[in-house]
């Protein structure tokens, strides 16, 4: 596996890959990764046969306060963990080659980028939307593989690539779990021993909503998600948000909505560190 500091040294090299005919599906990340992420990999693997995956800490998307200079960053054993699934070129830009000015051009995602996450991070997804639009012209992917986790996320990049007409193929693929339940994730690391142990709760009030709801019906939907709030928060946690959302637009069920399909969406505090998770019903 190659890596490429410098966004010319990787467009050289993509070019030549792309000029033997092969294609490219991109994976991009921000490193200290874990199974989850070697999922995806291995994913991208069936969708093209050049891998090209992506650590780059985006302090664009992070807010005051928040985790951006304690974030973990694990270079050598993400390089190891790369070539170990078949990852062919790994960007690993520093921020003097990513952002050599200051960036003032964003991309600015509609009302969707304000809701859920973007209430409790103001910002986040402009930020994001950015970089990812930054590394796909860096990387020039056929296809972009990201993990349902983050399910606010893939739905903005998917449509941005949508309405910006960019010629990428967008893949969501199911979060990975620990045996518990746990959705993997970087910041999983932060946890204590204790929260550790604790942490499945945040899957199980999901699927536990997720049932009610499939029993009774959405009438008392909101009531049914302000238990499993009341839950959370009785056991210690500090719940930002838990809700039913509508996976079209992630906006709640209203009257008028019919037969729609349905996600629970999550955010909620174990100690200091912030958690995300989400089930579609
Ligand atoms: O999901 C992530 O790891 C990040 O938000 C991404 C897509 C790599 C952009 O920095």
């Amino acid at each position: 596996m190659q890596t490429y500091s410098r966004v010319a040294d990787l467009r050289q090299a993509l070019q030549k890959a792309r000029s033997q005919g092969e294609k490219i599906a991109f994976v991009p990340t921000m490193g200290n990764l874990h199974d989850g992420h070697l999922a995806l990999m291995r994913a991208a693997r069936s969708y093209a046969s050049t891998v090209v995956a992506s650590i780059f800490v985006n302090r664009l998307q992070f807010g005051p306060g928040e985790d951006f200079e304690r974030y973990p960053r694990t270079l050598a054993e993400d390089r190891e963990k790369l070539a170990s699934v078949g990852v062919h070129a790994l960007f690993a830009p520093d921020e003097g080659e990513f952002y050599p000015e200051p960036q003032s051009y964003f991309v600015d995602p509609p009302e969707l980028q304000h809701l859920l996450e973007g209430e409790f991070r103001p910002g986040h997804f402009r930020g994001v939307a950015t970089v990812v639009l930054k590394l796909f012209n860096a990387v020039q992917p056929d296809v972009a593989v990201f993990g349902k986790k983050d399910y606010q996320q893939l739905m903005l990049i998917r449509a941005m690539t949508r309405q910006l007409m960019l010629p990428i193929e967008i893949i969501g693929f199911d979060t990975v779990r620990a045996e518990d339940g746990l959705a993997l994730s970087s910041r999983n690391a932060y946890l204590s021993a204790a929260e550790r142990a604790e942490a499945p709760r945040l899957f199980c009030a999901l699927c536990e909503l997720r049932e009610a709801i499939l029993c009774n019906g959405t009438q008392n939907i909101e009531e049914l998600a302000a238990a499993a709030r009341k839950n959370l928060d009785r056991n210690g946690w500090k719940t930002d948000y838990l809700s039913v959302r509508q996976q079209s637009d992630l906006r709640v069920l209203s009257q008028s909505s019919g037969q729609q399909k349905l996600v629970i969406v999550a955010a909620a505090r174990l100690g200091s560190t912030r958690l995300i998770d989400n089930l579609e019903i």
